[in-house]
């Protein structure tokens, strides 16, 4: 039996009374044939065994080596030694798995950047900075069903597959079972989709949104929490092909409505991770003073890790409309000094750099940006008075930029279908989704928040694909 075991994380906490106990793991390190540090990815501290010396033989004792899994039977004992309060006397020691250490990658004499050990991602689960990133990762997705659940939200699985594209800008991976090299073709010369698997062209979903409408209006309150998959060529630190989205829907919800509940909803799970995973994000903010020491002063955070966390925790987000931000940014000294690459004017679909000149330099805290340009948002957006704008918002964060994008939207029939028709959505292939306007419609409003922007906020990481466990992105699809 193996489930026998206790767990690392818990042993340390328990008060040594040598007790039996069994214990199994992956070894970090062995020292003088007798101390193993061994690790099983509950905590990054590993529990130190001490194994008799003279007891085992030579041949057995080479075979520890870092990476290696053990059974270890033992007793808890108080540790004598410094840096752990316990520790188990090995009473038989069992090698599960062999680990050669001429193969092995992880050695931890050479530590392997972060890039490298994307190389190895099967791996990296076993470092500490990537054991640290998941459980936090794992922290925050509970905590964002608790937050959803305590409040009376129904948790909708809206589809993976779909025949329509959510957000309208064409990003989709096609999903069919049509030969490539000869597929069936219409007499125009178009491929014959009918005969495809679902007897239509489909795609992976961008988006839960349309779907989670229809939910919100009948259960009034639902949320996704899924993949969902965008055919963007962005190269970017914060973008990817898959990446995990938790969508709230809500009737009888307005714009400010929405963005209530948004700020809740991000201070309530980053305080539930800092009450429940500070182990873990203090080694993060520690490993981030440590990265950021190779950076030059201008680029380094004003705040550390856990001081932001408690920031955004504790502080209002700021809230101006777009139009007050294009002002903002037309008075910046970026702007007049020509900083910025991307020019600035009532209508630009905001760049990075413009994001972070206002949380970063500017405001220097989370803010929030409604009544974008109609046109740079999507068809579902609800229309303001003053026919320019809609009633969209957008959360943007310190070194991140947009980690929320969200909006009323249309609940009005005839306006909705009119601006469907204007940008070219099929409004008879959409029937389902405008039926909802046509039987008992009512204000509704939601947002999106992009789950690995977030996880990269929490834990500092700079790079989006440090925080999910197998990065799809452009060119690149390992494992
Ligand atoms: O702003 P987006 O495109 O909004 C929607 O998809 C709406 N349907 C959401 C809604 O109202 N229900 O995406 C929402 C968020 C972004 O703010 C960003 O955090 C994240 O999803 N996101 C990405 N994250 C990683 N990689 C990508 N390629 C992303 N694209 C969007
Ligand atoms: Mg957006």
């Amino acid at each position: 039996m193996f489930n026998t075991r206790v767990k690392v994380k818990d042993l340390l906490a328990t008060s040594p009374e040598g007790q039996d106990v069994i214990v199994m793991g992956w070894v970090r390190t062995f020292r003088n044939n007798q101390f193993v540090a061994l690790n099983d990815g509950s905590t990054n501290n590993n529990l130190q065994v001490v194994m008799e010396l003279g007891a085992y033989d030579d041949a057995f004792l080479k075979r520890i080596t870092t990476g290696a899994s053990l059974k270890v039977k033992g007793k808890l004992v108080a540790s004598l030694g410094k840096g752990q309060a316990v520790e188990v006397k090995a009473e038989s020691v069992e090698i599960l798995g062999d680990c050669n250490p001429e193969k092995y990658p992880l050695q931890l004499k050479n530590r392997p950047s972060l890039e490298y050990l994307r190389e190895i991602a099967h791996l990296r689960f076993r470092t500490n900075t990537f054991g640290a990133v998941f459980r936090v990762r794992h922290m925050l997705a509970f905590a964002i069903h608790k937050f959803f659940h305590e409040k009376g939200f129904l948790y909708l699985h809206t589809p993976i597959v779909t025949a329509s594209d959510a957000e309208g800008a064409g990003e989709m991976f096609r999903v069919t079972t049509l030969p490539f090299d000869n597929p069936p073709r219409k007499e125009d010369g178009n491929i014959d989709f009918r005969e495809d698997f679902f007897g239509r062209a489909t795609n992976l979903t961008v988006s839960g949104q349309l779907e989670g409408e229809l939910g919100a209006m009948a259960f009034s309150e639902v949320y996704t929490f899924g993949p969902t998959f965008r055919a963007e060529n962005s190269n970017t630190a914060r973008h990817l092909a898959e990446f995990w989205m938790i969508e709230p829907e809500m009737a009888f919800y307005d714009l400010e409505d929405n963005m209530n509940l948004a700020e809740e909803f991000i201070r309530t799970i980053i305080r539930f991770a800092m009450d429940h995973s500070r182990e873990d994000l203090d080694f993060l903010a520690q490993r981030l003073v440590e990265e950021e020491k190779q950076r030059p002063q201008a680029e380094r955070s004003e705040m550390g890790l856990i001081e932001k966390l408690e920031f955004v925790v504790n502080n209002r987000f700021e809230r101006i409309s777009y139009t007050e931000a294009i002002e903002i940014l037309l008075h910046s000294p970026a702007y007049k000094k020509k900083k910025f690459q991307y020019d600035v004017s009532w209508g630009i679909d905001m760049q990075s750099e413009h994001e972070r000149y206002l949380v970063e330099k500017h405001f220097k805290r989370p803010v929030i940006v409604t009544g974008y340009p109609k046109h740079i948002k999507a068809f579902y957006m609800r229309q303001n008075e003053d026919g320019k704008t809609v009633a969209a918002m957008d959360i943007l964060a310190p070194g991140i930029g947009e980690i929320v994008g969200g909006s009323q939207r249309e609940e009005r029939l005839d306006k909705l279908e009119a601006r469907m028709k204007e940008m070219h959505i099929p409004t008879e292939e959409m029937w389902w989704y405008l039926d909802t306007r046509r039987f008992g419609t009512v204000p509704h409003a939601g947002f999106g928040l992009g789950f690995e922007r977030m996880v990269q906020f929490v834990t500092g990481m700079t790079n989006i694909r440090d925080v999910i466990a197998f990065p799809r992105a452009p060119k690149s699809a390992e494992f």
